[in-house]
């Protein structure tokens, strides 16, 4: 029996994980993966019950889990609560908790979607990469001090570092993920500017000896961000830190046609934890009308990864592709002549078509 902690967070949340774990349902019943689901809170929504965004509870659950499910957190509502008490906090607290290290963030252009794109389609026609962000040190992690005054002038500060170790295990996991991909690794960094880039550089550029065959390149990130805009399809695994692993894959979800299909895998020693990279989407939450895809092909990377069920897997990407296919489309997709679908048909034409 596996067991799977599904913590749907705030917003969306509930609408995206409740349509995965239909998904899994469908999947374990053809595969016969025993898996069994324990539900916990996080996010605002657990700010508001317990006055903490991320209750003991819910991390012990998701240690003692084979695998998390997690849907989204924040919102508006919670824009002025303490920054320790943010909703934020429980996504950043599991991840820490977890010891989750490395974040796999996959990019790849359905041919039914490559009009979708905002680029254009001899664009992004072909690209299919990952990015590999550190996910448990760097600025987001550092020493920071929200408020100082010197010189009668108030100020604020992060602190941006990583040490050797940090560097060696992600670049290491990037080495790995590129050898059964393209075998071909992009190292991003702003090593002409930052003390912690150099270190990163030096450090990834030696780890690159252990494989001899990946290729390895490494490229500023503004530049990367440039690149992936104007030829995504050079790139298929790139490796970078916290910060810029956050802003380059939302941009690079784009090359994808919309957030809303974007799951991710975050991984660590002795734990895992599966999220869409989208947000929470206050606005929409509620309405019945998120799309589903990035939760539920979040479950799918949880099957892989987590469980080693590979077929099961990819048995729910197949159906994910077939339902686009087939023309089904949500809210942040929809255009004429194509099938309307709320969050629920496009859950029910995803579970007709697994197999
Ligand atoms: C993400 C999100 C998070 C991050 C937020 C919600 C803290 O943007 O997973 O990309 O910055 O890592
Ligand atoms: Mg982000």
């Amino acid at each position: 029996m596996a067991r799977i902690a599904v913590i749907p967070g705030d917003g969306i949340g509930n609408e995206i994980v409740d349509a995965a774990v239909e998904v899994l349902k469908k999947t374990d019943a053809k595969y016969r993966l025993n898996l069994s689901y324990v539900r916990h809170d996080a996010g605002g929504t657990a700010y508001d019950a317990y006055g903490t965004p991320l209750p003991e509870e819910t991390i012990q659950a998701a240690i003692e889990a084979d695998g998390v499910l997690f849907g989204a957190v924040g919102g508006d509502k919670w824009n002025d609560v303490a920054p320790d008490l943010r909703p934020e906090r429980a996504i950043l607290g599991l991840r820490k908790g977890l010891g989750l290290y490395a974040n796999l963030r996959p990019v790849k252009v359905a041919e039914s979607l490559i009009e979708y794109s905002p680029l254009r389609p001899e664009i992004v026609r072909g690209a299919d990469l990952v990015i590999v962000r550190e996910l448990i040190g760097g600025i987001y992690f550092g020493e920071k001090c929200e408020s100082e005054t010197v010189d009668g002038t108030e100020r604020a500060w992060d602190v941006e570092g990583y040490s050797v170790p940090e560097v060696e295990r992600i670049a290491r996991l990037a080495f790995e993920t590129a050898r059964i991909r393209g075998k071909k690794l992009t190292s991003v960094d702003k090593a002409n500017v930052l003390a912690t880039s150099r270190l990163w550089r030096k450090t990834v550029t030696r780890i690159a000896s252990e494989y001899p065959d990946v290729e390895l390149n490494h490229l500023y990130v503004d530049n990367c961000a440039m690149q992936l805009a104007v030829k995504p399809t050079q790139f298929d695994t790139i490796l970078t830190g916290n910060l810029f692993g956050d802003i380059l894959s939302d941009e690079a979800a784009v090359i994808g046609g919309s957030i809303g299909m974007m799951p991710s895998a975050s991984i660590g020693l002795e734990a895992s934890l599966f999220e869409p990279i989208h947000g929470s989407a206050p606005d929409i939450a509620g309405k019945g009308i998120a799309n589903p895809i990035g939760t539920i092909l979040s479950g799918a990377m949880l099957l892989r990864y987590a469980l080693k069920e590979e077929a099961a897997a990819k048995a729910i990407e197949d159906a994910v592709d077939e339902a686009l296919a087939d023309g089904y489309r949500t809210a942040d997709l929809w255009r004429e002549g194509f099938k309307k679908a709320d969050t629920e048909t496009m859950t029910a034409a995803i579970l007709d078509r697994i197999e």
